[in-house]
């Protein structure tokens, strides 16, 4: 039996400055993602420490969610069979030195901060990170 999955999905205040919104959402349908829900918006600081809580001990977690709020992002529901890794494999690597050819942050991220995109990195995240940008009723049927 087919499982689709779900992840979250950013596109993150860099690339949004780069006019790259419409180029990665195209690689999202061209590799099968459906997109369940999508909205342009600003985050406060706050909010982007809330949403990266996880890497409140990080040296880079106060750079981290002030670039996270220095402009608008566009957040996506995406579901697909294998969505999570999936959507990691067309991300590339963290840090664009090391992604690979075709990726998303291969042709888009300037360094690993100014990495274009982030995608959920397991179930428990996904499901965390889809509830808070998007409620049960926004994400299509
Ligand atoms: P993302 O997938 O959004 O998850 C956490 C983010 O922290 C990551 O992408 C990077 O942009 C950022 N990050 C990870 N490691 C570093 C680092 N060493 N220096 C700066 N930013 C980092």
């Amino acid at each position: 039996m087919k499982t689709l999955q779900r992840t979250l999905t950013i596109i993150k205040p860099d690339a949004v400055k780069k006019n790259a919104v419409g180029d990665i959402i195209e690689q999202f349908e061209k590799q099968g993602f459906r997109i369940l829900a999508m909205k342009m918006l600003e985050i406060s600081q706050h909010q982007a420490e809330q949403f990266y809580a996880v890497h409140a001990s990080r040296p880079f977690y106060s750079s981290l969610t002030k670039f996270m709020s220095s402009g608008p992002i566009v957040a996506l529901a995406l579901e697909k069979e294998n969505a999570i890794a999936d959507l990691r494999k067309l991300m590339g690597a963290t840090n664009p030195a090391s992604a690979e050819e075709g990726t998303i942050r291969k042709k888009w991220a300037s360094d690993i901060e100014n990495n274009a995109i982030h995608g959920s990195d397991a179930d428990d995240t996904a499901r965390f990170e889809l509830s808070f940008f998007f409620a049960g009723y926004e994400l299509a049927q």
